[in-house]
């Protein structure tokens, strides 16, 4: 099965499938280019999941260009149906899509590294597909791919301006720093620089995986 017709069956949004595609396209990118690596089809397969319970968190109002042409009503009774069928909670629901789509232990574990909250145990641990998948999240905006020093600086007005967070500050620089730390070890390895990955060298890449097809756990 194709991740584009598994985006179909989900009712993905598209904007959120491009997020998805662009992250697995940074991530194939640098993991092909990491010698005696592999597992780039694993890698691959985590980040074109990585978000797919997100509806649940998008305020759709918020974003009225990304709902066309189906328009608001359609993807309120499409989160809707989320809702109903793996509760309010994104993370449970990505993962619970990607147990139903049988997706190999590999992959889950991978899926289970991506997030911001997750980078200081990955800048720890050596498990350098891990690495790739989480800090491949944090190369790209809603308008394709930045370094992480300005998604970090989108990431801290963001946290500025959401005055209803309980979280501290402090702990935003913790993980920044965390984040930084998986970029130089991934970087110490990877024949290519952080700055060789640009909208140009992974658009064609992103073009490719819309064909990607997913394997299932045998
Ligand atoms: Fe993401």
């Amino acid at each position: 099965m194709t991740i584009t017709s598994i985006y179909e069956q989900y009712q993905i949004m598209p904007s959120l499938q491009l997020h998805m595609l662009r992250v697995a396209a940074v991530a194939r990118v640098i993991a092909l280019n990491t010698p005696g690596l592999g597992e780039v089809s694993e890698i691959t397969a985590a980040c074109l999941l990585h978000d797919m319970g997100n509806i649940l968190k998008f305020k759709l109002d918020l974003f009225p260009d990304f709902l066309q042409p189906q328009g608001l009503e359609y993807w309120e009774g499409v989160k809707r149906d989320f809702v109903g069928k793996y509760g309010t909670d994104e993370h449970v629901a990505t993962h619970e899509i990607a147990r139903e789509l049988n997706q190999p232990t590999r992959v889950m574990d991978l899926l289970s590294a991506i997030g911001f909250s997750k980078a200081l145990e990955n800048a720890v641990h050596s498990d350098t597909a891990k690495k790739i998948c989480a800090y491949s999240d944090h190369r790209v905006t809603p308008f394709g791919v930045t370094s992480l020093e300005e998604r970090m600086q989108e990431g801290r007005s963001r946290f500025a301006l959401n005055k209803n967070t309980q979280e501290d500050p402090q702990k935003f620089e913790q993980l920044a720093r965390g984040m930084q730390r998986i970029e130089q070890q991934i970087f110490s390895v990877c024949t290519i620089k952080p700055s060789d990955i640009t909208d140009q060298l992974v658009n064609p890449v992103v073009e490719e995986l819309r064909e990607f097809e997913m394997n299932q756990k045998s």
